[in-house]
Parts: C-alpha cells; sequence; structure tokens
C-alpha cells in the first residue's frame, strides 16, 4: 500500500504543512492563488477576512525569529483568529517538559493551529505524527523552519515574489547563492522551483558550503559566482549560518565577500531585469552589498509582505 501523504488528509486536501518536499503541486499553486487574492501584489496592501474567527494558533518559536514569527502573528490576526505567541525561554520546556507534553497541553488549550519553528530538522514532523496518533488530527501544524531541512512558508512565499515579478517559471533562470548547506530556505526554494518548472535552477557557493547530492535534485551547481550569475533571471542571496557551521568552513567573512558577495559588478552579469531576493536576515557586507541590497532590482521588503498572504492562505487552508 502507498504511504499516505503526511500534509494531506484523505481528502486530499492540506492538513499540514511540513515542507515543500512532496507536496503536490496543484496545491501549491492553490497556496499560490489563494495568497495572491488576499494582497494588492502592485501596491502590497493586504486584505483581512474572518476565515479563522473563533480558532487559536499558537505561535511555537524554538529558536530565534523576526519575518517568520511576526509575519504568521499579522497573518493569523487579519483572519480574525486568536494569537499565542508562547515565550518559549520562560516556558516549561526549560524545566524538562518534553515538545510532546508541551503539545498535548496547548491542546487542551483548544489549540487549532499549530506554527512551529524548531532546531531539529523533523519536528514539525514529529508534532504532526503525534497529533494523528492520538486522534488529534484536527488540530495543524506549519512548519516556520526546523533545523537546516525546510523553511515550506519561506519557499512559497519567495515562489509568490517571482511568480509576480516573473510571470512565467518556465522561461526562468533562478541562482541561489551561499551557504546551502545549511540552508532550509535553500532546499524549499529548490524542491518549490523545480516542482514549479523553473528553466534552469543553479546553485553557486563555495564547495565546503555545498551538500551532495544537489545535481539529483534538478540543480546545475557552481563554484564560480562570475560564471554562476551569467545571465540569469533571479537571484537569491543566502545567509551564512553561522550558527549551524560546526568548525571552521570558511577562511573569513572578508575573504567571502570577495568571492561570493552581491556586489552592483556581480548583479551586473545578471540580465538586466533581474530580480535579487534575500529572505533575511541579511548580512551586509558579507553576502550582500548595501548597493544591491536597497537598489532598484532589489524586491527583498516585497517577499516579506507577500509573506503575510501566504501564511494566511496556509492557515486558511489547514483550519478552515
Ligand atoms: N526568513 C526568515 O526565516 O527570517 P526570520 O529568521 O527573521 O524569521
Amino acid at each position: 500500500m502507498p504511504m499516505k501523504n503526511p500534509q494531506l488528509n484523505q481528502h486530499g486536501e492540506l492538513q499540514h504543512l511540513l515542507a515543500i518536499d512532496g507536496l503536490p503541486k496543484a496545491i501549491m499553486l492553490q497556496i499560490l492563488d489563494t495568497a495572491a487574492s488576499y494582497v494588492d501584489l502592485e501596491q502590497r496592501e493586504l486584505k483581512s477576512l474572518p476565515l479563522l474567527q473563533g480558532k487559536c494558533v499558537f505561535n511555537l518559536f524554538f529558536e530565534n525569529s523576526t519575518r517568520t514569527r511576526t509575519t504568521f502573528e499579522i497573518a493569523a490576526k487579519r483572519l480574525s483568529a486568536d494569537v499565542n505567541s508562547l515565550n518559549i525561554a520562560a516556558s516549561s520546556a526549560s524545566k524538562g517538559e518534553t515538545l510532546l507534553d508541551t503539545i498535548d497541553n496547548l491542546v487542551a488549550m483548544q489549540a487549532d493551529v499549530f506554527v512551529v519553528r524548531h532546531a531539529t530538522s523533523g519536528a514539525p514532523f514529529l508534532i504532526a505524527k503525534h497529533l494523528n496518533d492520538t486522534k488529534q488530527a484536527h488540530v495543524h501544524v506549519v512548519n516556520a523552519g526546523d533545523g537546516r531541512h525546510e523553511h515550506p512558508t519561506q519557499g512559497l512565499l519567495d515562489m509568490l515574489t517571482i511568480r509576480h515579478y516573473k510571470k512565467d517559471f518556465s522561461n526562468l533562470t533562478v541562482a541561489i547563492v551561499g551557504d546551502v548547506l545549511h540552508s532550509r530556505v535553500a532546499r524549499s526554494d529548490i524542491h518549490a522551483l523545480t516542482t514549479l518548472g523553473a528553466a534552469e535552477v543553479r546553485v553557486i557557493g563555495p564547495k565546503t558550503l555545498l551538500p551532495g547530492g544537489l545535481e539529483q535534485m534538478g540543480v546545475r551547481v557552481f563554484t564560480d559566482m562570475n560564471l554562476g550569475l551569467k545571465d540569469v533571471d533571479v537571484v537569491i542571496m543566502l545567509r551564512l549560518q553561522n550558527e549551524r557551521m560546526t568548525g571552521a568552513l570558511l577562511p573569513s567573512s572578508q575573504e567571502y565577500f570577495k568571492q561570493y558577495g552581491l556586489t552592483p559588478e556581480r548583479l551586473a552579469l545578471a540580465k538586466s531585469d533581474a530580480i535579487v531576493m534575500h529572505p533575511g536576515p541579511m548580512n551586509r557586507g558579507v553576502e550582500i552589498d548595501s548597493a544591491v541590497a536597497d537598489g532598484s532590482q532589489s524586491v527583498i521588503l516585497s517577499q516579506v509582505t507577500f509573506g503575510i498572504a501566504v501564511r494566511m492562505a496556509v492557515m486558511g487552508m489547514v483550519a478552515k
């Protein structure tokens, strides 16, 4: 018997959002179309609609966040949900309570949606499985970033941004640049871009920051930034994930900037109408020059606004 997709219910509808890997293209497009209906993409103005009135969303961020945590909160409020953001440092997790005991207690407080960021890859899957195994399948899990595994709503908001500015994936060459080894965003973006039919997906970075198996994921690998950027339509810059690095993988951040920093001169190698993206937080002068981050080709702040629409769409779909 084929394995049940852990993200879908028995009717093939989105029950949890855990990863882009394995998410059917039709569901991905449904999320993007729904998100696009919640925001005026030109004006970057968001709608509000009471789809989750009476529902309770718990933000569980076991790792730091500015954009994801805040935009999930804003999205939940725009859907009229009650939102609780647990202060993990001051919670009973610090007294030794297990993750699943915390979950059971919050379900007892009538949680409907858990938005989970965790340093351990697979933590949102574990919670979703526990909810199914304990007959609490009416409660939904949305992965807000798990270790170096995936960050599916970031991947989806990146796709909404690319689709808005570039329209058709089938003509696009997209370069993802930097610390791919430790990046959950890169993994989600690669799965999303290949599923949506991007013409070419490239990754660019030093050998020490590129994981094995990239070619099998359908991407072209470059270690030379100047070659990799040639004629691309979209450049997605990644932060050096120093908090996940063990040992010295790079000589210095200055040396890294010299080889892989996105400067105006390097960006000129891409198509003249290429867009520049970054999931944030940015390290200016390490992976990106301020002249590019704040320049006319940057769509970095659009990504943030579009992220609210995507998170509204996802929570509205799982918990409708
Ligand atoms: N893009 C992203 O995940 O940013 P935060 O860490 O601020 O949530």
